[in-house]
Parts: C-alpha cells; sequence; structure tokens
C-alpha cells in the first residue's frame, strides 16, 4: 500500500506550504481544509504529489471523511494539524457558542481526527502539532486561543504516554509569528493588545510559511523518533538550525 503524509489547514499559511514542501520531495500528500477552490490551486501545483479533501474539521463527518478517503488505499506516514482559528476576546465575555468553536478546530481536531486515523498510521507514524508561544503565555483578550493551545500541548505528550511502544509519536512544533493570513487578521482592529501584533511586523519578526514549512518537514522526516518527540520544538531556537536551516530565518 502506498505511504500518504496528511496536513490539516492545506488552503493557507503553514499548512498550505508544508503540502508543497513535502510535494517537492516526491511524497504523496493529502492536503485538507474547507476551501475547495483554494485547495484546487494548491492540487494544480504539484498534481502529481498532491490530493486535496474539503472537510469541515470542527465537525465528525470531516474526521469520518479523512478516514474513509485513506481506508485501504494508503498507509498513513505522517499527519500535520496545521488547521486552527485565533479570535480574540475577553473570557468574561465569551459565548459558550465561540467557546465551542474554537474547542471544535484547535482541540478535538487534533485528537479526535488522529483517533479516527489509528487504523491507517504505518508503525512509528509521525502526528505533528503546530503549538504557539501562547501556550506558555497568557496574553489580553487573546485567552481562549492560549486555552486551546495549553491543552493541545499537553495532548501531544498525553498521546505518547498512551503509545510507550512507539506505534505512533506525536511531536509539537511552535512555528514563531507567520506571515500570512492569521497574522493580518490579528494586527488589523482597535482591540487591546493589538500593538503587540503591529510589533511582530514592524520589528521584522515575520516568518514566511515556506520557512516555517522547511523545519516541519525536517522535524517530520529528518529528526529522530526519540527527538521528535522531546520537545515543543521552537523555530526561534537557534540550537536545530544548522540541521535545516540554509540563509536566514527571516529573510
Ligand atoms: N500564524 C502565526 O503567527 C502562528 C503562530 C503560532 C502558531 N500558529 C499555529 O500554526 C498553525 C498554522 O497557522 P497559519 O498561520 O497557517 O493559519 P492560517 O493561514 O489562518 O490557516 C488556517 C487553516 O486552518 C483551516 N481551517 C480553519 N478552520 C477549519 C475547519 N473548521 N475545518 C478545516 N480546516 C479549517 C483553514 O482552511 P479553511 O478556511 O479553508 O477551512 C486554513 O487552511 C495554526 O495551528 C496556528 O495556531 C500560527
Amino acid at each position: 500500500m502506498d505511504e500518504i503524509h496528511l496536513v490539516t489547514g492545506a488552503s493557507s499559511g503553514v499548512g498550505r506550504a508544508l503540502c508543497k514542501e513535502l510535494a517537492q520531495r516526491g511524497l504523496k500528500v493529502l492536503g485538507i481544509a474547507r476551501r475547495s477552490p483554494e485547495l484546487e490551486i494548491l492540487k494544480n501545483e504539484h498534481p502529481g504529489e498532491i490530493q486535496i479533501l474539503a472537510a469541515d474539521l470542527g465537525d465528525p463527518t470531516g474526521w469520518k471523511s479523512v478516514a474513509d478517503r485513506v481506508r485501504d488505499r494508503y498507509q498513513v506516514s505522517s499527519l500535520t494539524h496545521s488547521a486552527a482559528i485565533a479570535a480574540n476576546g475577553y473570557l468574561k465575555d465569551m459565548s459558550l457558542e465561540t467557546y465551542r468553536k474554537m474547542l471544535a478546530i484547535n482541540l478535538d481536531a487534533p485528537i479526535f481526527l488522529t483517533q479516527s486515523l489509528l487504523p491507517h498510521f504505518r508503525r512509528g507514524a509521525r502526528i505533528l502539532h503546530l503549538s504557539s508561544g501562547a501556550a506558555y503565555r497568557a496574553i489580553e483578550y487573546g485567552g481562549l486561543y492560549g486555552i486551546t493551545k495549553a491543552a493541545l500541548l499537553m495532548a501531544y505528550r498525553a498521546w505518547n504516554a498512551d503509545f510507550p511502544g512507539g506505534e505512533i509519536i506525536v511531536g509539537s512544533a511552535r512555528p514563531g509569528v507567520v506571515d500570512g493570513p492569521m497574522q493580518d487578521r490579528a494586527r488589523s482592529g482597535d482591540y487591546p493588545g493589538v500593538e503587540l501584533f503591529r510589533g511582530f511586523k514592524e520589528k521584522g519578526m515575520l516568518i514566511q510559511p515556506a520557512r516555517v514549512a522547511e523545519f516541519l518537514a525536517w522535524l517530520l522526516l529528518g529528526a529522530g523518533d526519540q527527538d521528535f518527540a522531546s520537545q515543543d520544538w521552537n523555530i526561534l531556537d537557534e540550537s536545530h538550525h544548522a540541521s535545516w536551516l540554509n540563509g536566514s530565518l527571516t529573510g
């Protein structure tokens, strides 16, 4: 059976760039997101390697449709959970609907999509969670996003505790401040703390998604099993740059 790499959030930013990076290495990729037109463009850029699936991962039917797509056809080599949303707001004003919507895509989906794919992973398959500084540090008006990322950080450790024999190996990576729609939205509007995000751009801290994809591809394909699961890998940590980075991080 052919092996395939699964990437969520494939219509934009990091997920899209990772699909392209893996395809450029000749690997088969299934890119998943909701927006079909963006997915079609991605597929047309690498028709031999990239397949696409339009699915809402905030809903259990979306997880099932991914499993249905690979069943009896592929062994899954890796699954990268890049899909997420980052709405702002004070916890004191937050509706249950907003809470459930963000939890559904940022936390339920990584856990239950992984669960639904368990029969389809090759032994030692790698699952990668996209972490954030927000998992460690609360910022005013950004509490819920941080809560989801902190929980996701524990989820990667919990999976590894559940699979001590390495049937699957779960890792976590912090992509830095990524140039793209998520940061564009964070810089726009007038809300408490917006200066932080404007400052990221002014200080030249934005990292291109393609650069992040090189980092993630190194983790997925180049790092050893123990290393992969050993920490929440931070792209800004220079100690691993010699292993994958050509040129400057933000250039
Ligand atoms: N951007 C940053 O500075 C930054 C910093 C730290 C961590 N991160 C993390 O890195 C990851 C990638 O971020 P990014 O900048 O690439 O974000 P992005 O450009 O906003 O992309 C988010 C992706 O998630 C998908 N998505 C959202 N809701 C979905 C749903 N219900 N079902 C399926 N797909 C859904 C979107 O596709 P559709 O809309 O087509 O469904 C899109 O492809 C995220 O986990 C983020 O939390 C980002």
